[in-house]
């Protein structure tokens, strides 16, 4: 039988096995000291100690208590790049504020540029979400840094694809006021479901946040520490519990040689693709000042080409893609929020866009096998 190329596999070994049985037997699940273990390892491994994550149930909680410790609320507006999951447009909505989407710098760089963001400023802007898309460093950011810092918007680094990645030596997640990241399962560092959200200085807020807005946590009371607790803010349960923090630990333990192998994979793709084939990994590769984390291999296809004939052909050699990410005027529940005609690269890398393997279980082999047949079937 053929092997089948995915576009992500799982990849866990014993020691995810053992350190999940330990909580296990450990019997103490939720809220405790692997968690915030976990936290000093995101802190240490993937923001330089330059700010403090607070461990969450996932990147979407993450993004909510960002938006809730900026105080985002009804009628505010937030801005965010036309190109991304659709959590990161929910979690305004969620808040009765509005998600305005600004366009991407071009077809070959995927992330807002200053001009992009300014464009769509408002006087009702108060927040501002960035994401390294495909685990490329946005290029602007500290230039969209200095001009939120001037209009008094908070800004947010959406870091679910570039765990580790860095601009100008700096983390992403360092950068903005808040920082989101993600292990949900097919992400660089999973735990099936999981997140962080990382800041400066608003730590202590957002653990009360996660957890009610309470002043302490079960933890403190079981072992004496405290007796009860007030709620000081409206909180939430966004915890995410023992068993996948500690999945975590030992996944952030293997994040570098695991992106060596991502690297590996990335340089194949870009040696065996297609010619008129476009990725933004080529310009980030060649800007020196930046180094990403290569999450996912995005491609744009040929104009012209019918996306869905080439999907069908790749499938047919059991070679899977998907795309990031469908356009958000195509969702039903975003028909009166947005239109596409305001972010025309946007549109047209939505149009052409196709993703293709990249994960830790595939082989350079693989890699030059999807070109082969990527060539194969767009000729
Ligand atoms: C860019 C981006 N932001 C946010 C999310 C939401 O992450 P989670 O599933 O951890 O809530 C994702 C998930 O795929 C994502 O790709």
């Amino acid at each position: 039988m053929k092997k089948n190329i995915k576009i992500f596999e799982s990849d866990f070994d014993q020691k995810e096995l053992k350190a999940v049985a330990k909580v296990v037997k450990s019997g103490w699940l939720t809220n405790g000291a692997v968690t915030e273990s976990f936290e000093e390892k995101i802190n240490r491994n993937l923001l330089n100690d330059e700010a403090e994550a607070v461990a969450v149930s996932s990147c979407t909680a993450a993004l909510h208590l960002a938006l809730i410790a900026s105080k985002i609320e009804r009628g505010d507006e937030v801005i965010v790049p036309a190109l991304t999951f659709v959590s990161d447009f929910n979690v305004v909505k969620a808040l009765g504020a509005n998600p305005i989407l600004c366009d991407v710098s071009s077809l070959t760089e995927w992330s807002p540029s200053l001009e992009d963001v300014k464009r769509v400023t408002t006087k009702k802007t108060k927040a501002c979400i960035l994401v390294h898309f495909a685990g490329i460093p946005c290029k602007d950011i500290f230039k969209i840094k200095k001009f939120c810092k001037s209009k008094k918007i908070v800004l947010i680094e959406d870091v679910a694809h570039a765990p580790g990645a860095k601009i100008h030596k700096q983390s992403c997640g360092s950068i903005g006021d808040f920082g989101t990241f993600s292990f949900y399962s097919n992400k660089n560092i999973s735990t099936g479901e999981g997140g962080a959200v990382s800041s400066k200085n608003k730590k202590d807020l957002l653990k009360r946040i996660r957890s009610h807005g309470m002043t302490s946590s079960t933890l403190d009371r079981e072992k004496g520490r405290v007796f009860s607790y007030d709620v000081s803010e409206i909180g939430l349960n966004y915890r995410i519990d023992e068993i996948r923090a500690a999945l975590g630990i030992e996944q952030i333990k293997k994040i570098k040689n695991k992106n060596k192998l991502r690297r590996k994979i990335l340089l194949t793709y870009l040696e065996n693709l297609p010619v008129n084939v476009l990725t933004p990994h080529k310009a980030a590769l060649e800007n020196k000042d930046l180094l990403s984390v290569d999450h996912i291999m995005p491609v744009l296809l040929p104009h012209g080409i019918e996306r869905n004939k080439i999907v069908e052909k790749l499938k047919i050699k059991n070679i899977q893609t998907t795309m990031h990410y469908p356009a958000p005027w195509s969702f039903s529940a975003y028909k009166n929020d947005f239109s596409k005609s305001k972010t025309p690269f946007s549109t047209e890398i939505i149009d052409r866009e196709i993703t293709l393997p990249l994960h830790t279980l595939m082989t350079q082999k693989d890699a030059e096998k999807v070109c082969i047949e990527l060539k194969k079937a767009i000729s």
